[in-house]
């Protein structure tokens, strides 16, 4: 059965849909080897994609126009004679924390629409364990009445990729691949190590691969929770954090995470799509929600401290205040969920002049105050947010240089 299968499915004709952060680098490697389109409902991003434009700025024209065989486009019909496709759609969260599945509800009843027997279907957003099987299957299953694992097949994949590190890409970060039954498995295997240098790792079942993805980013979370707890303490002792950790970490299994604002889509948001599922199984993690919120009362946290200061310094006078640094993480143009913007908000809601600059973000900004010029001798306040490499190569005496003499310097990330 697996020749027969493989024999059509591996002339591998790829849709890759939502092409975002995720899905334009597997769209592109896999249009380097297979017949791939590229689907995406944002009309604006597939005009500039198909001009080798990704606003994103994660990757060039060259990176993008070196997949020879990709096509892309924002209608479904041209997906019509596709035998795998690959889900790639944003997961976030609603303000109450709540997941937010529109999105995978959504890119599934489309799919469901020009899905055919003998089609695999592979899920990489990241999900609560079930998610896949519990939602999106039996929509597919539901609306074009075909059976999983009779009629046709699915697995889930879930990404590593991590925006603005240069060093570990999609090739070269081992990936976790799944499958609803041993078929699927090998097939998906086969597909994913056509183009990662890293190998696969073949995890027993859906739900293990899609327990493993959240995992990864709710540990992460809670280790700089616990970084963060640790500020809180020692800033009140006088003690420096940065060189406390500096120092436990010459020993071998100290874990080097740093006090920061997580932000983001996935670290911030992640741990939410667990918890949601636990509160379904009538579980209350006590850890993993302590985390949460003491990760997510860091920005009002370092915006009293700065505060402090500028009372003694100010006392009620309304200053110039710069942020440096918007996006939730350094050396991206990603916004979503960033916590500097809590910062803004504080400052704002006190009726200073807060500016914001961010050398990576080239679009308008609604809601905050965004600079493209900083004058010299200007602001009384500046606060490095993002450890952009811009900064650090800018230089603590040039970023001083846009403020007056008797200013307030406050160094989240502690660059200089
Ligand atoms: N960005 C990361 O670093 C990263 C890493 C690992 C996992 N993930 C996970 O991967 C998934 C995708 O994240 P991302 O950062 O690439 O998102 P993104 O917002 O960058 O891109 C998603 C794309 O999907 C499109 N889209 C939304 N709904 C659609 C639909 N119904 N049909 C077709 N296209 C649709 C959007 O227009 C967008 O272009 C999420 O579940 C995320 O948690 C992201």
């Amino acid at each position: 059965m697996l020749k027969k299968y493989q024999k059509e499915i591996i002339k591998n004709k790829i849709a890759i849909i939502g092409l975002g952060y995720v899905g334009l680098p597997l769209a592109v490697e896999f249009g380097k080897k297979f017949d791939t389109v590229g689907f995406d409902i944002n009309f604006d991003r597939i005009k500039q994609l198909n001009k080798g434009i990704d606003s994103t700025k994660e990757f060039s024209k060259n990176y993008i126009k070196s997949s020879k065989y990709l096509k892309i486009t924002n209608q479904i019909d041209k997906l019509s004679d596709r035998t795998i496709f690959i889900i790639t759609v944003p997961t976030p969260i609603y303000k109450n924390k709540k997941p937010d599945f529109r999105n995978l509800i959504d890119a599934t009843k489309r799919i469901a629409k020009i899905f055919k027997k003998k089609s695999i279907i592979i899920y990489e957003s990241t999900v609560y364990p079930g998610l896949t099987e519990e939602i999106c299957i039996p929509i597919i299953e539901k609306k074009t009445k075909l059976i999983a694992n009779k009629d046709f097949f699915y697995g889930y994949s879930p990404e590593r990729i991590n925006p603005g590190d240069k060093k570990h890409q999609l090739k070269n970060i081992k990936k976790i691949v799944s499958g609803s039954n041993g078929f699927a498995e090998k097939i998906i295997k086969r597909l994913y190590e056509t183009i990662i240098q890293a190998g696969v790792y073949v995890a027993p079942s859906v739900k293990i691969a899609e327990a493993a993805k959240v995992i990864e980013n709710i540990q992460r979370d809670i280790n700089v929770a616990f970084a963060n707890e640790l500020f809180k303490i020692f800033e009140k002792l006088n003690l420096n954090t940065f060189e406390i950790l500096k120092a436990a970490n010459t020993k071998w299994n100290f874990l080097n995470f740093q006090p920061g604002l997580v932000g983001g889509h996935c670290i911030g948001v992640d741990p939410y799509y667990l918890l949601h599922k636990c509160k379904k199984i009538n579980l209350k993690p006590k850890i993993i929600t302590v985390g949460r919120k003491i990760n997510d009362e860091m920005g009002l946290h370092y915006s009293n401290l700065i505060n402090k200061k500028i009372k003694s310094q100010f006392k009620n006078k309304k200053i110039k205040i710069l942020i440096l640094g918007y996006t939730f993480k350094e050396n991206c143009s990603d916004i979503r969920n960033t916590k500097v913007h809590d910062i803004y908000e504080y400052f704002n809601k006190k009726k200073h002049d807060v500016h914001i600059y961010d050398p990576w973000i080239n679009f308008d900004l609604k809601g905050v105050k965004l600079v493209k010029k900083l004058n010299k001798n200007y602001y009384d306040c500046v606060i490095i947010t993002v450890k952009h490499d811009f900064f650090i190569k800018l230089g603590k005496k040039r970023i001083l240089s846009y403020a007056k003499r008797n200013n307030i310097f406050y160094d989240i990330k502690k660059i200089f």
